[in-house]
């Protein structure tokens, strides 16, 4: 008999086929609703593996009720949104899509700061809303990314492959990681930092480090009080490294002068939010890796992590 699996969101036709030769699939068809917590609860009662994704809580409640289950394969490099302990209590494979989005996630990143420091969605409501009346020599100016200093917190391959595009634009890199990465200084000429130094020097950071009990708020109000007026900061890791209310402070009193985020502490954020109505804020749906060739190739990834799990090999890609 298939072992019996879960799929947690709709996925291309010809990954759901390619699981479905070897599993007995369930499938979560509403592309814009995640599975309520408690439908996921029950019907992982049943089921030998899970395909999730980061929307997906995969707690120590629902795994300690999934007698079946072999394998929880996540389609995303981050895997905050499930409790990797009670998983490996329970001798759970939890594995992770790591490697195909790191250029595309870098290019977003890129995106971001570039759209940020010369003010792109500013600009372009403008000229829709009919205030481009004429040109004058401080519209809408911004910041210049070229020969400016980078600072990426958290050099993994996201981290490289930004540093790498940024010294295209002969950016002065600086970086800070838990342990120091001497092959890539040596190979991009990019300099570590201690934190507090990284921050003070910077013109533009970026947040790239995976969040985990020990980055939640890594940057809060003492943070971004070193930091330079100039300064911009980019998150396209995980919302929760960046305090959101420390963050609205540094943006109102002008302690920096913007911010670019593609992820938040709550997603979707609230509407309501008051970084929303901050001109000098750029705010985007969690898009990072948001490109149709990796995003098919982070599921095809995933099928086959899950598909290795259930039959009892060992995945590509264990986290745990
Ligand atoms: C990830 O993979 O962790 C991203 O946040 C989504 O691509």
């Amino acid at each position: 008999m298939k072992p019996k699996v879960l799929i947690t969101r709709k996925l291309p036709e010809e990954i759901i086929k390619k699981i479905s030769e070897v599993c007995t699939v369930e499938l979560w068809e509403e592309e814009e609703t995640p599975i309520p917590q408690e439908e996921l609860e029950e019907k992982m009662i049943n089921v030998e593996g899970v395909l999730c994704l980061l929307t997906e809580n995969i707690d120590k409640k629902l795994i300690d009720g999934s007698p079946k289950l072999k394998v929880i394969s996540n389609m995303a490099v981050g895997f905050n949104n499930i409790d990797i302990e009670a998983a490996k209590k329970k001798g759970i494979i939890v594995t992770n899509t790591p490697n195909v989005l790191t250029e595309t996630t870098a290019d977003l990143t890129f995106a971001l700061l570039m759209a940020t420091a010369r003010r792109l969605i500013e600009a372009s409501t403008y000229l829709r809303n009919g205030e481009w009346k004429t040109w004058s020599p401080l519209q809408l100016a911004g910041q210049d990314i070229y020969n400016s200093t980078l600072g990426i917190i958290g050099m993994g391959r996201i981290g490289e492959a930004i540093a790498k595009r940024a010294l295209g634009f002969n950016m002065n890199v600086v970086y800070y990681n838990r342990s120091r990465k001497l092959d890539i200084e040596k190979s991009l000429g990019v300099q570590y930092k201690e934190l507090d130094d990284l921050l003070k020097e910077s013109d533009f950071i970026v947040v790239m480090t995976p969040h985990t009990p020990q980055t939640t708020n890594l940057i809060s109000e003492r943070e971004f009080k070193l930091m330079k007026k100039s300064t911009i900061l980019i998150n396209t890791s995980r919302g929760g490294i960046v305090d959101e209310k420390a963050l609205y402070n540094a943006l109102v009193n002008k302690e920096i002068y913007a911010a670019g985020l593609d992820v938040f502490e709550t997603e979707p954020i609230n509407l309501n939010d008051p970084l929303l109505t901050l001109p000098n804020l750029v705010a985007l749906p969690h898009i990072g890796s948001s490109s149709i060739n990796t995003r098919y190739k982070m599921a095809n990834l995933a099928a086959e992590n899950l598909i290795a799990g259930v039959l009892g090999s060992r995945p590509k890609h264990v986290v745990s």
